[in-house]
């Protein structure tokens, strides 16, 4: 180790995307390795619109490994956490940075304490795969840092043991988590189907969906219904395999009523296995059945699907439409079905890729008002209107994967104290 009089304060700033799941991840076969009992296949969502920043730093000064989420600090004590942090210091190499005179052999990152500063741009409570943008951003960034060999796929499967889900954050565009047959994990890794521009039609929009009650984990949820559900290993074994295929030829193909379907049925799937366990895990809410509803009766009046759902282990509905055009249709129909409380202005309910309000012709609240029932909605649950059932939408689309941010400007932790800015 070197530097001035053992002052200095090396970081790296990365972001990483979040992802939703359409060929759903639901069973382990391993608790610690996080092995799963599928495959499974995700979109990679736009940063721009919901992303992890994390800043990781390393000094001398630091006396302990730290961590701030949102300018919080939280504890690195969790299992998950010491298994990243331990995976990735084993394989650390060496580092020089000549302009600060700073050299740190790989032994030496052993011995050195990090802090670790991260942040979500969107809410974290929304429910909407933090945890698995936060832990392939952890990983990607200290991979960085420490100079690392490994690639995206092998840094996917250190990502893994802190969150299934975090492995497929680690590419943009389409990414398969193949499950893998060891025990010791090393070929249960994500890799990437296709990139975001592949098949770039693609519209996401969210429904965050307002929850009463607090939800059951998925790491808990998923281990009940190993245990208990008659129905999981049927689906392992059976239904996903040939989805998977199905889906990657779908993906490869730009075949949207085959990734369509697959993808809805996948959902509905797994939801079914959730109600198959026992105690019964319910996710999805009244507002989610009625998203369900509208979209499949939509689907059926055109003779063909023209939008896809997928909810996870919580109400909110991502929404994949086949296009632009398709997009604005669906805004339509989801703001007239699910308008916003009045106090909510259009602007905040709303958010990301605005410009799908404006496809839409929806310039403010009058012309949100203006919206009339489309034929297929006619006489079904949707009449029912009931305001601030859905919190806020997202407009989004298929993004790209983890980016180093070389501008200090987006650093979260001070470059001469280490602390949060
Ligand atoms: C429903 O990755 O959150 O979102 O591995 O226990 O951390 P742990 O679970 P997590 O589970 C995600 C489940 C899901 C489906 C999916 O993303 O494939």
């Amino acid at each position: 180790m070197g530097g001035d009089a053992e002052k200095w304060v090396l970081m790296v700033t990365a972001r990483t995307p979040t992802n939703i799941a359409v060929i759903k991840y639901w069973g382990k076969r391993d608790e610690t390795l996080i092995l799963p009992i599928n495959d499974s296949i995700s979109v990679t969502l736009d940063p721009n619109h919901l992303c992890t920043t994390t800043t990781v730093s390393v000094s001398p000064s630091f006396d302990q490994d730290r961590m701030w989420l949102n300018g919080k600090e939280i504890s690195l004590q969790g299992g998950r956490f010491q298994s990243c942090l331990r995976e990735i210091r084993a394989r650390a190499q060496d580092v020089e940075d000549k302009k600060k005179g700073i050299k740190i052999n790989k032994e030496d990152w052993q011995k050195l304490n990090l802090h670790i500063a991260s942040y979500n741009n969107f809410p974290t409570a929304a429910g909407l795969a933090s945890s698995a943008a936060g832990l392939a951003c952890l990983v990607f960034s200290l991979a960085k840092l420490m100079n690392l060999k490994e690639d995206n796929s092998q840094l996917s499967a250190i990502a893994r043991q802190g969150s299934g889900s975090a492995c497929r954050s680690l590419y943009g565009g389409f990414v398969k988590w193949c499950m893998g047959k060891e025990e010791n994990g090393s070929d249960s890794l994500a890799v990437q189907l296709a990139d975001e521009k592949h098949w770039d039609d693609l519209v996401i929009i969210i429904a965050v969906v307002s929850a009463r009650q607090k939800e059951t984990s998925s790491t808990s949820g998923m281990r009940d219904t190993v245990v208990t559900s008659a129905l999981i290993d049927h689906r392992a074994k059976e239904v996903v395999p040939k989805r998977i295929v199905e889906m990657e030829d779908a993906i490869q193909k730009k075949d949207f009523p085959s990734f369509a379907r697959l993808a809805c049925t996948d959902s509905n799937q797994f939801h079914a296995v959730c109600l198959d366990t026992y105690p019964p895990i319910f996710y999805m809410n009244d507002t989610s059945h009625r998203i369900i509803s509208c979209v499949e009766k939509w689907n059926r009046a055109e003779g063909t699907p023209q939008v896809a759902y997928t909810f996870d282990a919580g109400p909110n509905a991502v929404m994949i439409a086949r296009d632009r055009k398709t997009a604005a249709s669906l805004l339509q129909r989801l703001l007239y079905n699910f308008p916003p409380q009045s106090d909510v202005d259009l602007d905040s309910y709303v958010i990301g890729d605005k410009s799908i309000l404006q496809d839409a012709g929806i310039k403010d609240m009058k012309d949100v008002e203006g919206l009339t029932a489309t034929p297929e909605v006619k006489d079904s649950i949707l009449s029912e209107k009931s305001k601030g059932d859905v919190s806020y939408f997202i407009c989004t689309r298929p993004g790209g994967g983890p980016v180093v941010l070389a501008d200090e400007s987006h650093a979260l932790l001070d470059s001469v104290t280490g602390l949060p800015k």
